[in-house]
């Protein structure tokens, strides 16, 4: 089965955790696109829908949703969004996208948090795919020092800027043995605004597709 194939069924089975009269947010990135494919279909059972970037939020209209500010709806009932990587603690990278700090903030916000991914996203450890970290512009070489001395390879995404007006950096090579410490050290730096790895606020519920199965997996 094909990797796209995986996200839209792992999307799919999301819909599941929808319950009626919901107040809805919703990630960003290719998996996610999926579950926005099939949302027109539930839109009459949602109370308010939430978007955690600007790519979301024009996909959501171009299928007739339509789109509330965190600042009107509160806090919401489930957030579903994809991840980079996912490890057996919930913990995640995310931030492929450059969506890190919205999804963030609609993560901590939610009650609930389910994560859908593929297989090929399920990791041992986190940090083989490079750690998204949205910087301050007149900061990206001062964090960039500090991410060597923390032993990773900080590359600054060229030519690109966040919905925030941010840049992202993606740092290789990190070995993130301890996503809650690093998380919290990593966002001290001044000139960070968000360091993509979600150990604060894990997913609640991961649904990975594989070739044979769905599997949801609830954190404990
Ligand atoms: C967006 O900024 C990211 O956090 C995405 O959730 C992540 O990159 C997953 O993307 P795909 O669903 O495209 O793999």
């Amino acid at each position: 089965m094909s990797q796209s194939d995986k996200k839209r069924r792992a999307a799919e089975r999301a819909l599941e955790y929808i319950e009626p009269g919901a107040i809805l947010g919703v990630g960003t990135g290719s998996t996610v696109n999926h579950l926005i494919d099939a949302l027109p279909d539930i839109a009459p059972r949602l109370s308010a829908v939430v978007a955690s970037s600007r790519a979301t939020e024009a996909r959501l209209r171009a299928r007739g949703l339509e789109v509330s500010e965190l600042e009107q709806t509160g806090d919401l009932d489930l957030y579903i969004d994809g991840a980079d990587e996912a490890n057996k603690h919930f913990h995640l990278i995310k931030g492929g996208g450059g969506a890190l700090t919205r999804e963030k903030i609609l993560a901590a916000a939610a009650r609930r948090f389910v994560c859908i991914i593929d297989d090929s996203k399920w990791v041992a450890t986190l940090g083989s795919f490079p750690l998204p970290v949205e910087v301050i512009p007149m900061a990206a070489d001062f964090v960039s020092r500090q991410f060597v001395r923390a032993r990773g390879r900080p590359v600054l995404r060229e030519d690109y800027r966040t919905d925030n007006g941010n840049c992202v950096i993606d740092v290789h090579d990190l070995r993130i043995t301890n996503p809650l410490e690093m998380e919290q050290r990593f966002n001290q730096l001044p000139g960070v605004v968000t360091v993509g790895i979600f150990a604060q606020r894990p997913a609640d519920v991961i649904v990975m597709a594989t070739d044979n199965e769905i599997r949801e997996m609830n954190r404990v």
